[in-house]
């Protein structure tokens, strides 16, 4: 039987930020003053690998909210009766932290968060910076009224509006530094344009190669923005965001012998190379008992299913297997660099992952 002594306490939670160095003796006093609880409604789910499962009990929900795990807050975008899949939710503390220390948050400056979730990252910003100097959109309006709501019981009043966060705020001018808190596929041009030269973007990616990863932005004063990956991520997307499912695939499956086992690709540093120059190529996996399984497609067709130990079956144009393999030794003759050694541009012409140096962009390699 459970004790009340054996639910985790948030002190306990804030404690754990900061003997791993996640959160200055500033943001500790700041995760202090905003206990999660009040953030996070009664009906909640667990994120599990393969789905979402309901926390029931008053000891499950302290449990839960007071450990370093993500808790959903929303289904299917509040439809009922959908597949289950996590469309909202108060992220995972420790991925708070490692944002908001990544937002060189000074004060004075004013910040924009997309994504206001539950309410709980702009309570954590009222807190550090004051109520005027915040300002957080969220698209979903049921989603918006309830952090309104807990915001407001909590004692903050953030600047927030009910919108598409990838459009740029009527009126708001520039902020010094924006956060988004949903995953982006790429960064929209119009998100840098809210932000003033010399400010900071601090986003998690998508990538359709398999990777999400956090990206750290230094806005510069022609407008582009240039910055490291910082990291893996792992963020519910923008709604317009969202990864579509795996290609069609055509044509019959040839089998081959694999050169590589999947398992290796799995590494964010190679999934950020890849990405870049394999555009458009997704890969997704499963973790089986002996390795992994990964299944890589592209738009003209080509397919590939690899698992570890197992012959490798390529479909359509092409073979988009040995293509992988072939960027893999790529990888390996470059180092095999690790993911903090990766950067992002963006400017009004799309982005552009470069390796060690923004002059070293890692181009596609078909044209
Ligand atoms: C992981 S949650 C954000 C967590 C939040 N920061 C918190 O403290 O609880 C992601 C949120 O982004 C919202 N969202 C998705 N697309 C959006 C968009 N285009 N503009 C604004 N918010 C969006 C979702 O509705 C969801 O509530």
């Amino acid at each position: 039987m459970s004790t009340a002594q054996e639910v985790p306490t948030y002190p306990c939670l804030a404690q754990e930020l900061a003997d791993r160095g996640l959160i200055s003796a500033c943001w500790r006093r700041v995760f202090e003053a905003v206990p999660r609880s009040g953030f996070v409604p009664a009906d909640v789910w667990r994120q599990l690998p393969d789905r979402c499962e309901p926390v029931v009990g008053t000891d499950a929900w302290l449990a839960l909210v007071n450990s370093d795990e993500p808790v959903v807050t929303q289904l299917d975008d509040g439809a009922e009766g959908g597949p289950g899949v996590a469309t909202s939710s108060n992220s995972m503390p420790s991925m708070v932290a490692r944002m908001l220390g990544l937002l060189d948050v000074q004060d004075g400056v004013r910040v924009l968060e997309v994504g206001t979730g539950t309410g709980y990252v702009a309570a954590l910003l009222c807190e550090r910076l004051g109520d005027d100097l915040v300002h957080s959109v969220e698209l979903d309006p049921v989603v918006a009224r309830q952090a309104a709501e807990a915001l407001a019981q909590a004692g903050y009043r953030p600047h927030l509006r009910i919108g598409d966060g990838e459009q740029p705020w009527p009126g708001l001018g520039l902020v010094d530094r924006l956060i988004a808190t949903c995953a982006l596929r790429y960064v929209p041009y119009a998100l840098l344009r809210q932000v003033r030269p010399g400010g900071i973007v601090v986003a998690p990616l998508a990538r359709e190669f398999w990777s999400g990863a956090l990206v750290q932005l230094h806005v510069q004063d022609d407008g582009t923005a240039s910055g490291p990956f910082r990291g893996g991520a792992t963020y519910m997307p923008m709604r317009a965001h969202r990864l579509p499912d795996l290609h069609d695939v055509r044509g019959r499956g040839r089998a081959r012998a694999a050169g590589l086992d999947p398992a290796q690709l799995l590494d964010l540093g190679f999934a950020l190379y890849a990405g870049a120059r394999l555009p458009g190529v997704r890969l997704i996996h499963k973790d089986t008992d002996g390795g992994v399984q990964v299944w890589v497609t592209r738009e003209d067709g080509a397919g590939a299913a690899a698992a570890t130990g197992e012959e490798v079956w390529q479909y359509g144009p092409g073979f988009l297997w040995e293509e992988i393999e072939q960027t893999w030794w790529e990888y390996e003759s470059v180092g095999r660099p690790d993911a903090d050694q990766f950067g992002l541009t963006v400017t009004d012409r799309g982005q552009q992952v470069w390796l060690r140096d923004p002059r070293e962009v890692v181009r596609p390699s078909r044209a």
